[in-house]
């Protein structure tokens, strides 16, 4: 397997968990897209949805991943929202590309107990997350699977049983 391996999928769908998972046992470095953002522009990601827009953030993601799929082997865990540009679709269907898939109601479970102010999209009204994110991951669905070589149950077991799925089924 060429690197990198990159993991996708929605928000809370334990793409951060298995990344450091599958670094750990490929022994290859982990990075996730959007604290390498965070880095880079010496804000979070809230903040950058805040000051700069989204679309400021959309294009710095998408930079920032064509840099990391050049070099090395390494595992990167990209943001949820990185299939909604087609180029960064394009790319990453050249890439070994995971889709961790996971339902809704999983997500919301997953989500409940984290600070919503760190995921600008989640921010609703009403506070009703279940919504949003059944909205979110219909549309991207399809997208996720377009780009993905594998796509992997990720509600089912511990974050190191999904990464040893992932494994066999790249033939690792
Ligand atoms: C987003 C997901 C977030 C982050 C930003 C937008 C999305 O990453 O990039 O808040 O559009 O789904 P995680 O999937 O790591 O939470």
């Amino acid at each position: 397997m060429n690197g990198p391996l990159v993991l996708i999928g929605m928000m809370g769908s334990g793409k951060t968990s298995v990344g450091k998972e599958l670094s750990r046992r490929l022994d290859w470095p982990w990075l996730d897209l959007d604290q390498a953002l965070e880095r880079r522009f010496k804000r979070s990601v809230a903040e950058q949805f805040k000051r700069d827009g989204e679309a400021v953030f959309r294009r710095r993601e998408r930079d920032l991943l064509r840099e990391l799929c050049v070099s090395g082997p390494r595992v990167l865990s990209a943001g949820g929202g990185v299939v909604l540009d087609a180029s960064n679709r394009a790319l990453l269907k050249k890439r070994t590309t995971v889709y961790l898939q996971a339902a809704p109601r999983f997500l919301v479970e997953r989500l409940k107990g984290t600070q919503v102010g760190l995921r600008p999209l989640l921010r609703s009204p009403d506070g009703d997350i279940g919504t949003l994110l059944r909205l979110m991951a219909a549309r991207r669905s399809p997208l996720y699977r377009s780009c993905a070589r594998i796509t992997v149950r990720a509600s089912q077991g511990t974050a190191s049983a999904v990464a040893g799925r992932i494994l066999k089924r790249l033939g690792v």
